[in-house]
């Protein structure tokens, strides 16, 4: 079994993004030797340059000693993806093949993270891990590819979608939600979107949780409970004490080139069983913005 622990090596790829900071900070807590590369090296931040579309790179993940390669880079644009597909498709599905099959040359086990973009959104009820995806923008298609190629690619994997990432740091709802909040009086937010918040860090226990537990195959992972964007924009106004009256509307009045599905609340139920209860987004979010608040007032580096 893969542990994350002190018997293991970890390579973090994309260590410098939203989800791969929370996933690096994780994995040393644990006394894990951790290996954490990006596309550009920060040699004080001890990141490595790495690119997921060089075969060279590849190569290294072949020849390596990792006994856990933990893929936290993306192309996450996804408005930008409409009209880049192409290269969308490049790093988040045909390099993330290729990462796998390395991973598997190598002896590896690959996480990788997917979204809920790969599901139409037309929903009712929570999407359990085996629905049938059907994205309807061309982020989660290229997602979708990414899936299938580390599937493909016959590599021991763990396969993690996620959905409304957010954290103390890197760019999500909640750091924007704060900010305008601090200079507006109010906000229009979109009521007609129903999903489930997921805190990077609460996504880096699940991530470890899962490993220790040997577990393989696709699941999700996300904070407890759902909402809407209005609601969680309520959430932060009420948690962070401002007077910013907050509009639900709907999304017609937020016209974006990507379509949004509607309702993309996640199934839980496989995640749980190995996890236990996953800590509800409210709880999450009031964390977050207290650990935000530390980092901005030099409380915690
Ligand atoms: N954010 C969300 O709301 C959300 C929702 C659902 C699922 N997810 C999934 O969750 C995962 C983590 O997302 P995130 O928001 O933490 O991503 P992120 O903050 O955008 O981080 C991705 C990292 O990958 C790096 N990268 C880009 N191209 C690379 C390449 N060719 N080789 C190596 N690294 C490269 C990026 O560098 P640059 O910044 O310099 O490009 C960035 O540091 C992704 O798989 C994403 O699809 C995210």
């Amino acid at each position: 079994m893969a542990r994350i622990g002190k018997d293991g090596r970890v390579l973090v790829v994309g260590a410098a993004g939203m989800l791969g900071r929370a996933v690096r900070e994780a994995a040393v807590a644990r006394g894990a030797r951790v290996d954490a590369v990006d596309i550009a090296s920060n040699p004080a931040e001890g990141i490595d340059a790495f690119d997921m579309t060089d075969a060279a790179d590849l190569d290294r993940v072949a020849q390596g000693n990792w006994s856990v390669v933990i893929n936290c880079a993306a192309w996450t644009d996804v408005d930008g993806a409409e009209a880049n597909e192409e290269a969308a498709t490049l790093l988040n599905g045909t390099a993330v093949g290729e990462l796998a099959r390395a991973c598997k040359r190598g002896g590896a086990v690959c996480v990788h993270y997917s979204t809920d973009y790969v599901f139409d959104g037309g929903g009712t009820e929570p999407y359990r891990v085996d629905h049938p995806i059907d994205p309807v923008n061309a982020y989660g298609r290229s997602k979708a590819v990414g899936e299938r190629l580390v599937r493909e690619s016959g590599c021991e994997h763990v396969l993690l979608r996620t959905s409304w990432l957010y954290g103390a740091w890197g760019q999500n709802f909640v750091l924007t939600m704060m900010n305008l909040m601090r200079s507006k009086d109010e906000l229009k937010v979109v009521d007609d979107q129903r999903g489930r918040p997921s805190s990077v860090r609460q996504l880096a226990r699940t991530t470890l949780a899962l490993l220790d537990a040997g577990a393989r195959g696709t699941y999700h992972g996300c904070d407890g409970g759902e909402c809407t964007w209005y609601g969680l924009a309520s959430a932060i106004r009420d948690e962070i004490g401002a007077g910013t009256v907050v509009h639900p509307c709907t999304s017609d009045a937020f016209p974006r080139p990507a379509k949004r599905p509607a309702y993309s609340v996640m199934d839980l139920t496989e995640t749980v069983k190995v996890t236990g209860e996953l800590v509800a987004w409210r709880d999450e979010l009031r964390s977050v913005i207290e650990q935000a608040s530390r980092l901005e007032t030099g409380a915690e580096a």
